[in-house]
């Protein structure tokens, strides 16, 4: 079809595919500059590529409409409709479309970015996730969820399938998501597509809140994509379902009329917090069910809080004394405190004023035992305060401030010399290691949508 007829490049590719009807698309090119590399999934719209740019040398994924849908004028609208949803929605969470193509034989298609990892639904195969990775990929779908409902869409076929988890890398250490498939959204103010009462019940069953499952299309909200989330939290705790039954029609009534699964009873160390969070999203009942996905975010995260961060970090004094240590601290710098300053060249020869107070008294010697008295007195002070300030000078190391003078004396020095003593041991001590390690070692509880947090091995599942 399409750029298959451009250019033939690479058909080397295209006997790849093996055995069971190649698809003709793969080795082609599409419009002149996309070479079609290998599929990288299927869904219930569409089929998505990998494709090379052939001037940028670099991949890209592209989407087309399945043939089965190309001649429905709703589907083509819809999937219309997506591109633009998804190129509306830029949101790191989110995935970013990059262009618009119509293969040759009509079908549309567009292209976005490549994703390199796995969806959710593949990463559930090995099983449920530990809390960490659990934490991570909730908030991260979540906050791609809250800036959707605020900019009007609702993106109603929310499931694994449609959450894509690329490697560590892209998401620096930890799980990067990319929410995916706007293919069946609704936009706040936008007239509807689906007019065919066949077509009002839309998404997928398991993950279809009540009012969806009713086919209630004006029923569905916001709220909509809460359930679904309720849902996926679930079957990421678990693994399981919480509407497991096997039928479809089952399911939905079980949805429409009946109670989820026991989260805890699948997942003994669910925290109440989050399995109570978990059951306000799935309720029918309107004064408890969670509507809101920043409410649900939050909630979840608050839930989560205790078993979302890796193990409690060896020393869990990442910050225990550094602040104030950082002021206090005379050691770490030549410029600890403020009191030695005050008085920053006394030993050698007195000060100038000091000086002329000993002339004056000298001059008293003259006229009597008095004066000499005097004299002696004043020249014993200076000796001794000029010993007193040496140790708080920042070149001095701590031993030289245990013979500090008796803290009777003067109140500011006293001040700044008495805390060092003793303390300054404790906080230059730490600075070689475990200062330094515990900085590090905690990673956020929960990454911002920025999401870059620490890399760090999730701790394992407790059964
Ligand atoms: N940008 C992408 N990069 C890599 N893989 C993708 C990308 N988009 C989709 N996929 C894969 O293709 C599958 C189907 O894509 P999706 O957009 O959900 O299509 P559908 O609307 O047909 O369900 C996804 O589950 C995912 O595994
Ligand atoms: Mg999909």
């Amino acid at each position: 079809m399409t750029g298959a007829l451009d250019g033939g490049v690479g058909d080397d590719t295209a006997t790849d595919a093996g055995p069971p009807a190649p698809d003709p698309l793969l080795g082609h090119v599409v419009g002149g500059r996309y070479r079609v590399q290998r599929e990288l999934g299927q869904g219930g719209m569409g089929t998505v590529y990998e494709v090379l740019h052939l001037g940028l040398g670099k991949t890209f994924a592209l989407k087309k409409l399945s043939p089965e849908w190309a001649h429905d004028a709703e589907a083509l609208a819809r999937f219309r409709r997506e591109a633009e949803v998804v190129a509306r929605l830029r949101h790191p969470h989110a995935v970013q479309i990059t262009d618009w193509e119509t293969l040759d034989d009509g079908t549309p298609a567009f292209v976005m970015e490549h994703l390199a990892g796995q969806d959710l639904a593949a990463r559930l195969e090995q099983g449920p996730l530990p809390w960490p990775e659990l934490a991570q990929i909730a908030d991260q779908t979540m906050s791609a969820l809250e800036a959707a409902h605020r900019a009007g869409i609702v993106h109603r076929d929310l499931k694994p399938g449609n959450v894509f988890i690329e490697d560590a890398d892209a998401g620096g250490g930890g799980p990067f998501v990319k929410l995916l498939d706007f293919g069946v959204s609704t936009v706040r103010g936008e007239k509807a597509l689906t007019s065919r009462p066949v077509d009002r019940l839309i998404g997928t069953p398991a993950y279809m809140a009540p009012e969806q499952a009713n086919g209630d299309a004006e029923g569905v909200t916001p709220a909509t994509d809460v359930w679904a989330m309720g849902a996926m939290l679930f079957e990421m705790a678990t693994g399981e379902l919480p509407f497991p039954e096997t039928g479809v029609m089952a399911v939905l009534y079980r949805i429409c009329h009946g109670r989820p699964e026991q989260l805890r009873a699948l997942r003994a160390d669910a925290p109440t917090a989050f399995v109570e969070v978990v059951e306000r999203a799935l309720s029918r009942e309107p004064g408890r069910r969670i509507v809101e996905m920043s409410v649900l975010r939050r909630e979840v995260a608050g839930a989560l809080a205790t078993v979302a961060s890796p193990s409690p970090s060896p020393s869990p004094s990442p910050s225990p004394s550094p602040s104030p240590s950082a002021s206090t601290n005379p050691s770490t710098s030549p410029s600890p405190s403020p009191s030695p300053s005050p008085s920053p060249s006394p030993s050698p020869s007195p000060s100038p004023s000091t000086r002329a107070i000993a002339g004056g008294r000298r001059r008293w010697l003259w006229l009597g035992l008095a004066g000499l008295l005097a004299l002696t007195a004043s020249l014993v002070i200076w000796r001794w305060r000029a010993t007193a300030r040496s140790p708080v000078k920042a070149s001095s190391p701590p031993a030289s401030l245990s013979p500090a003078p008796s803290p009777s004396l003067a109140p500011g020095l006293a001040a700044s010399v008495s805390p060092s003593p003793s303390p300054a041991a404790a906080t230059v001590s730490p600075s070689p290691s475990p200062s330094a390690s515990p900085r590090r070692s905690p990673r956020p509880r929960i990454p911002v949508d920025k999401g870059k947090p620490p890399r760090k091995p999730p701790p394992p599942l407790t059964p």
